[in-house]
């Protein structure tokens, strides 16, 4: 499973790059607005320059020339962008376009299973499906990933399932134990992967036991 940081924060990319287990970035114009970004493109590049992975450049327009224009710019910031989309007719659209031209896409804000499989059949390179923003609504966002690991291992489609709207750690895990390719999260949620109560109090037991066998080392030696 490829982890993804789900922010457009310099710091928090650098903090997680340095990490070493970070494959790509998702942004999108509120993670932007979040820390006033004032020059995209220039950002954009700066997030390149970090990672090596994927990163994804979410266009703002809704009309198919208008996204084939911006995606087009974007794509050449850096090899490694991928135009983020979204799950609109004109989205849908251009994707099928960008894919024929070569231009890798991110299709956003997928909430059902027949969106993930449009988004396929345009020959996206990810889908994006919200998992956290269907469980705000009492819905059941790991049932969509389910459902989209189901209709694409029976195609055989190449589009990457990539679980975005990562709230907390249990959807790490129910998205790696259902099969998406990559989850996207946030620096915190990276961080809450990684602690456990058992880890800290079994680490601080095995220094202080350390540090006990020294001092009767000492005063065997003096
Ligand atoms: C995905 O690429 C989106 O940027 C993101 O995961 C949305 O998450 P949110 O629902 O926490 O805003």
């Amino acid at each position: 499973m490829k982890f993804f940081i789900d922010t457009a924060d310099l710091d928090e990319i650098q903090e997680a790059h340095d990490l070493g287990v970070l494959d790509g970035v998702t942004t999108n114009p509120s993670l932007c607005a979040k820390i006033g970004v004032a020059d995209f493109e220039g950002h954009i590049a700066k997030i390149c320059n970090i990672v090596e992975g994927d990163v994804s450049a979410e266009v703002v327009s809704t009309e198919y020339d208008e996204i084939m224009t911006e995606a087009r710019h974007l794509a050449k910031i850096a090899d490694n962008v991928v135009v983020k989309v979204p799950l609109i007719k004109d989205g849908i659209k251009a994707i099928r376009s960008l894919s024929d031209e070569g231009i890798r896409t991110n299709c956003t804000l997928c909430f059902s299973p027949t969106q993930a499989l449009l988004a396929a059949k345009a020959g996206a390179t990810y889908i994006s499906p919200f998992i956290g923003r269907l469980d705000d609504i009492s819905d059941d966002g790991m049932q969509l990933i389910e459902d989209i690991v189901t209709i694409y291992d029976n195609y055989g489609f190449e589009t990457e399932i990539l679980a975005a709207s990562i709230r907390h750690p249990m959807h790490v895990l129910e998205s790696a134990r259902l099969g998406a390719d990559v989850a996207t999260m946030p620096l915190k949620v990276i961080d809450q992967l990684l602690h456990h109560p058992k880890t800290d109090s079994g680490l601080e037991r095995f220094l202080a036991d350390w540090d006990k066998l020294q001092e009767k080392l000492k005063e065997t030696a003096e």
